[in-house]
């Protein structure tokens, strides 16, 4: 973990006491003890120290904050459910965190169209129960479902489990409710599947980061449920046969939810962590975790698909629910099992197919000739063509390997980003991936809509 900062100096009084107005005595925080638990994040390398935590409880009171916080030169740095991953939501120039956890209402239900209104600070697993209850499901899962809010997810347009059947997070919008840098609130959640009335604002300002707007509400499209479920472990001796089964089993497997990747070191690492024996009596090099669900019986089709796929060397099936989870806890427990060894830097990028198993296979030499200290953990989503590149036993503030990993996937035509963002980590290498001309209309983006550079002043964009 970094060292702490000096604190900030506080807001004002004045400005302090015209905050408190607006949102209530307790809802602003100055003092460093009870600030503290919102400098920081999930894994312990980003570490800040907020000059102040405002916690609005509705987008009239974050509109007024807003207004507050330009006239007096306040920054903010919107925060949720504070599991991101890449040091976008904590305050680490001494920013005044904005906290959204209190609009946590879902409301307008709508069976029929199978739709809701989640209020930005909802978790990802309210949604979900919220829309079972309503006899649907909601396209998202992902890891830190319980923690992790409807405003995070939009912000950082979040990918998780189940992205290959149902998209990111920005697929699930059909509105958006935000009050923008302005000050203005930007409220279109008549959730219609057909509006093309000029420009997709809610599209724009999901994974802007917080750097446009402030997410306060978001009418999400829901799924239909897929009751009957398996779950497929799959070993395999190289990476590269565990790749293109991946490729043989999306085409083959049209209910399809999930399909995870994860190599030896990390099985072992998750089962030394946590306990839980190994899936497998032989050590196999890779492994492909795969769910398919429907309203039927998926399991004639994994079976048949899976005879399709020569190369598999080893597999647990699993149709309960007990040990569907059993299976489920080797691949997401990595990340937290990767956390015990020091805070990692997190590198979240997506290869071309055909690059995929290639990446892989080189991406921990790269990291060596880097650092010859650090261990690389692979991990991720096979079928997004998404990499988590988590390295262990580099300093937090030490870039070099993320610099050497980042250009790497760039020059195979990847993203550096595929899903948690750009955050604070990554902004020194936007341009691997985007134009000056792209970061130039960015920027044109921004004075357009946070003209006083008030929301995360520090995220996604570089110093100019
Ligand atoms: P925060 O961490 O609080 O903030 C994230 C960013 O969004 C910051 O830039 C912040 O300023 C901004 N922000 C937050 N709320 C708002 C708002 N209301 N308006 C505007 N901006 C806002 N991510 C994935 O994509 N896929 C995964 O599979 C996945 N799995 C994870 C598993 C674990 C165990 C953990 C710890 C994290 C995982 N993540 C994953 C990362 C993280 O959960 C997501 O990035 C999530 O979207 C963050 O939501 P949050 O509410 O915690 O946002
Ligand atoms: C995951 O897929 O488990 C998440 O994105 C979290 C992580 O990268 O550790
Ligand atoms: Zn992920």
């Amino acid at each position: 973990m970094t060292s702490a900062p000096e604190p900030p100096s506080a807001p004002d009084p004045r400005v302090v006491k015209a905050l408190r107005d607006v949102v209530g005595a307790d809802h602003v925080m100055v003092d460093p003890d009870l600030t503290a638990s919102y400098a920081s994040d999930w894994t312990g390398r980003f570490v800040g120290m907020p000059s102040a935590v405002i916690r609005p409880g509705t987008a009239v009171e974050v509109a007024e904050v807003i207004g507050l916080c330009r006239a007096a030169s306040i920054a903010l740095v919107p925060q949720g459910g504070n599991t991101g991953l890449v040091g976008g939501g904590v305050p680490l120039a001494g920013e005044a965190v904005l906290s959204l956890r209190r609009l946590s209402g879902i409301t307008d239900v709508d069976g029929r169209a199978g739709q809701l209104t989640a209020g930005a600070g909802a978790s990802v697993a309210d949604v979900q129960a919220a829309a079972v209850v309503a006899g649907w499901a909601y396209g998202v899962d992902l890891g830190s479902r319980d923690s992790a809010t409807v405003g995070g997810t939009v912000a950082t347009n979040a990918g998780g489990l189940q992205v290959l059947r149902y998209g990111a997070t920005r697929a699930q919008l059909t509105g958006l409710e935000a009050v923008l840098g302005t000050g203005a609130v930007v409220s279109h959640l008549g959730g219609l599947l057909k509006d093309n009335t000029g420009y997709d604002l809610g599209g724009l300002l999901c994974g802007s980061e917080g750097t446009l707007g402030v997410v306060t509400a978001a009418r999400l499209r829901l799924v239909p449920p897929s009751p009957e479920r398996v779950v497929a472990l799959l070993a395999f001796s190289s990476t590269s046969d565990a790749v293109e089964s991946a490729f043989l089993l999306r085409r083959a497997l049209p209910d399809l939810q999930s399909l995870e990747l994860f190599l030896r070191a990390g099985l072992d690492l998750v089962c030394r962590v946590s306990g839980a024996p190994p899936p497998f009596a032989d050590p196999h090099p890779a492994f492909l975790l795969a769910e398919v669900a429907g309203l039927t019986d998926p399991m004639p089709a994994m079976a048949a698909a899976l005879d399709s796929v020569g190369s598999v060397a080893d597999v647990a099936i699993a149709t309960d629910s007990t040990r569907r989870a059993q299976l489920w806890r080797y691949r997401e427990g990595h990340t937290e099992a990767i956390n015990t060894l020091g805070a990692p830097h997190k590198l979240d990028v997506a290869l071309p197919a055909g690059e995929l198993a290639a990446f892989v296979d080189r991406v921990p030499g790269v990291v060596a000739d880097a650092d010859a200290r650090a261990t690389t953990w692979l991990f991720g989503h096979a079928a997004d063509g998404n990499v988590h590149v988590n390295i262990t036993g580099v300093a937090p503030d030490d870039l070099t390997v993320d610099g050497r990993v980042l250009s790497y996937a760039a020059e195979l035509g990847g993203s550096i980003s595929a899903e948690h963002g750009i955050g604070t980590a990554k902004r020194p290498w936007l341009h691997l991936n985007r134009s000056d001309a792209e970061i130039a209309a960015f920027r044109s983006i921004k004075g357009a809509l946070d003209p006083a550079g008030i929301l995360n002043p520090n995220v996604l964009l570089p110093p100019p």
